[in-house]
C-alpha cells in the first residue's frame, strides 16, 4: 500500500526545492538569506527540544517563509529609505499573500504559519493579526527571530549591516517584548554558531543573479505591475 505521508512528505520536499531554486535565481543575496535562514531555524528548533519532525520540517520550509513577495511591487522592496504609510501597508500584506500561495500548493500547517505570522510580535504589536505569547505558533515565533538576525546582519539599500556583537545586544532587548524569551534564550546558547553560518554564507561582494540580468535587458518593470 502506497505510504500517503510519505509521499505527501517527498512532494513538499520537492516543491521547497524548486521554489528555493526559484528565488536563488531570481536574486543571488535573497537565495543565500534563504539557506541561511534553514540553518538558524534548525538550530533554534533543536536547542527549544521540538521533534525530529518538527526540526525537519522547519528546515524544510522556513526558507519560504518571505514567498508573499513575489505580489509586492520591486518598487517598494527596494525602495531606499523610509516607506510611505501607504506602501508600508502593502508591505504587509505579504505574510497573507504567502498563506494563500502555500495553501494553494498544499502545504502544510508549519509552513502556512511560518508565512502568515512571521511577522506577528510577542507583546501583540505585530501583524496581520496582533496575535500575543503562546497565541504565535512556536514556528513563527522561531523563525521571526532568525529574520531578524539575519536582516540585522545584511547591508541593505537603506541601512548599514551591522556586526554581530550589535546584533546580539539588540535581540537581548527585543526579548519578551517582540521576540519570545525562550527563543531569545536559545538563541544566546547557539549565538556564535549564528555567527558562523552567517560568515560561511555570505557573499560580500555585490553579484546579480542570471534572471536579474535577463530581466534588466528585457523585461524592466514588469514586476511592478502585480500590484
Ligand atoms: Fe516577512
Amino acid at each position: 500500500m502506497i505510504n500517503k505521508l510519505f509521499i505527501y512528505h517527498k512532494y513538499q520536499r520537492y516543491l521547497s526545492y524548486i521554489l528555493e531554486k526559484l528565488i536563488y535565481l531570481y536574486d543571488k543575496d535573497t537565495g543565500l538569506h534563504i539557506k541561511r535562514i534553514k540553518l538558524y531555524s534548525k538550530l533554534i528548533a533543536k536547542e527549544l527540544n521540538c521533534s525530529k519532525e518538527f526540526i525537519s520540517e522547519i528546515e524544510l520550509v522556513s526558507s519560504l517563509h518571505d514567498i508573499g513577495k513575489i505580489f509586492i511591487s520591486k518598487k517598494i522592496l527596494n525602495k531606499e529609505g523610509k516607506l510611505t504609510e501607504i506602501e508600508f501597508k502593502k508591505m504587509k500584506k505579504h505574510s497573507l499573500y504567502g498563506k494563500y500561495i502555500l495553501t494553494y500548493l498544499k502545504f502544510g500547517d508549519i509552513a502556512k504559519n511560518i508565512a502568515e505570522f512571521h511577522h506577528e510580535h510577542f507583546n501583540g504589536k505585530g501583524y496581520p493579526h496582533g496575535l500575543k505569547g503562546e497565541e504565535i505558533p512556536i514556528e513563527a515565533r522561531i523563525v521571526s527571530l532568525v529574520d531578524i538576525y539575519d536582516a540585522l546582519r545584511q547591508k541593505r539599500c537603506y541601512k548599514d549591516a551591522l556586526p554581530h556583537e550589535q546584533t546580539l545586544e539588540i535581540l537581548k532587548n527585543l526579548s519578551g517584548d517582540q521576540l519570545d524569551i525562550k527563543v531569545v534564550d536559545s538563541f544566546l546558547k547557539n549565538q556564535y554558531k549564528f555567527n558562523k553560518i552567517f560568515e560561511k554564507f555570505t557573499i560580500h561582494k555585490k553579484s546579480s543573479s542570471i534572471l536579474s540580468e535577463i530581466s534588466k535587458k528585457h523585461y524592466t518593470r514588469v514586476d511592478d505591475e502585480v500590484i
